[in-house]
């Protein structure tokens, strides 16, 4: 059978938007359908494949969203979460092909889950942008997300403790008041569509917390302890609160850890 690994590293290495989600989505498939083998025989690279738009600048360097619930704000906000799928699909990817021959086959099954989940999330905002007469790649987006995952290459429990368990969390906080903005504004096809990405997301926090309770296990340490440990040494400033306590208890984040990392 052809690697998972070839397939993932493939997936990764492509860069058109509507490419790489049929390239993540298939991958997925064929490995729920058992037609690719647990191997890795190649290192994943350092960087995946990026599309020529958008242009990509440093987080300080993004233009002004302009005032919210203007025309170019509400814009702004749809291509930045389009950014943020757009990532994810890699992110997920990386997880799976860099630390799956570690972790085994629930471990891979899990994240493929998750970036065939974050294609399908990035497809609902591609169409919701093409219906305000815009496209993905049509405004700037910044480049800090994957900072996140060079800086934790090296290790899947500094992974896990920072991409879902942070980054992936901090989406659990703030998107029900963008879901009740964007109803607000009357956009109900938005408001749906962030609906469903964020009880997406309760899974997605939880399969990294399933996982990095394992990793807690083998170091013997308790995963809070762990998780604050990792935190502390990968993510540069804490986590910022309010929480949406309900999501994060559902997605299996100790709330007093969170507490405990809170800025
Ligand atoms: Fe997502
Ligand atoms: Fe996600």
């Amino acid at each position: 059978m052809p690697p998972v690994g070839d397939a993932i590293r493939a997936a990764l290495l492509t860069p058109a938007p509507a490419a790489k989600v049929m390239a993540a989505r298939k991958v997925a498939r064929d490995w729920r359908l058992g037609r690719l083998g647990l191997t890795f025989d190649q290192p994943m690279p350092n960087r995946p494949a990026r599309p020529v738009a958008p242009e990509l600048l440093p987080p300080n360097r993004m233009p002004k969203r302009g005032k919210a619930g203007s025309e170019r704000g509400r814009l702004a906000l749809w291509h930045a979460l389009a950014h943020i799928e757009f990532v994810a699909i890699d992110l997920a990817l990386d997880m799976a092909g860099r630390f799956g021959a570690e972790m085994g086959e629930d471990f891979v099954s899990d994240f493929l889950g998750v970036a065939a989940d974050e294609a399908m999330h990035f497809a609902l905002l591609e169409r919701h942008l093409a219906t305000m007469n815009s496209s993905y790649g049509a405004m700037p987006a910044h480049d800090g997300l994957w900072q996140a995952a060079e800086q934790t290459a090296h290790s899947v429990a500094a992974r896990l403790a920072v991409v879902p368990m942070v980054l992936e969390a901090r989406g659990l906080d703030v998107t029900p008041s963008t879901i009740e903005r964007v109803t607000n504004h009357g956009d109900m096809a938005g408001a749906r569509i962030l609906t469903r990405i964020l009880d997406d997301e309760i899974r997605h926090v939880a399969i990294g917390s399933k996982h990095f309770d394992e990793c807690a296990r083998i170091q013997d340490m308790t995963p809070e302890n762990y998780w604050i440990l990792l935190v502390r040494r990968h993510f540069r400033g804490g986590l910022k609160p309010p929480f949406n306590d309900s999501a994060r208890l559902a997605a299996g984040l100790s709330l007093s850890a969170c507490a405990v990392l809170a800025c």
